[in-house]
């Protein structure tokens, strides 16, 4: 069973790293960002650009930047440096093979006024779960099993701590992962506390 699993694992990062559709979903990906144009304007950061499924889509909306682990290194560490520069953004995408959870809060100190963020989060329990996994999902999203409405709530609180109102504006279950977009708007600490400043 073991060995199994081991073969099938290897089978999915070699079909990965050759960008097979099945793992990328680019048809479904785009039609959702299709539906949100609205939305999607801009300055648009990629953090997994990965070989340019949506890119292409997102660069006849705005100015892309894509990070990709071939120009730019490794994601979760390249994102403190984009930080660090204090380059703000209308739209980010998360789009990472497993949990986005490294990326906050670091992302909601990326944001313009309004900026639209979305993430790709997979279904909980395709995988096995082991302890240490649980334990994981216990820290970052409050249940050994999140649920939508968890990761909702918890980049909720996480959003409002950088005075960022987060609003969900789309769902889509693309067989193994969930597209989740939202929408961020920076609000007034005086008027999020309702108090004054003397
Ligand atoms: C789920 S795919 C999505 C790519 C793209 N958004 C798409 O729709 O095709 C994730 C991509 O990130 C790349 N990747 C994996 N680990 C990475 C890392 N640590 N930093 C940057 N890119 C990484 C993978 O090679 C893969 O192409």
């Amino acid at each position: 069973m073991v060995g199994h699993t081991k073969k099938s694992h290897k089978k999915t990062r070699l079909l990965q790293s050759q960008n097979a559709d099945i793992y990328h979903h680019p048809i479904e990906k785009k039609k959702q960002l299709q539906n949100l144009t609205e939305y999607i304007n801009g300055d648009i950061l990629e953090v997994f650009g990965g070989q340019g499924n949506l890119t292409e889509y997102y660069k006849k909306c705005g100015n892309v930047t894509a990070m990709t682990k071939e120009k730019f290194g490794d994601s979760f560490d390249v994102i403190y440096s984009m930080r660090a520069n204090k380059k703000t953004y209308n739209v980010i995408d998360i789009d990472s093979y497993g949990y986005p959870d490294k990326f906050f809060p670091v992302v909601f100190q990326m944001m313009k006024h309004k900026t639209t963020l979305i993430i790709t989060f997979p279904v909980v329990g395709v995988n096995c779960l082991n302890g240490i996994q649980e334990q994981h999902f216990i820290n970052y999203w409050r249940s050994s099993r999140p649920t939508i409405g968890d990761v909702v709530g918890v980049l909720t609180d996480m959003a409002l701590r950088e005075w960022y109102l987060l609003q969900l504006i789309d769902l889509q279950k693309i067989k193994r992962i969930y597209r989740i977009a939202f929408q961020c708007t920076r609000q007034k600490a005086t008027e999020l506390c309702g108090v004054k400043n003397r």
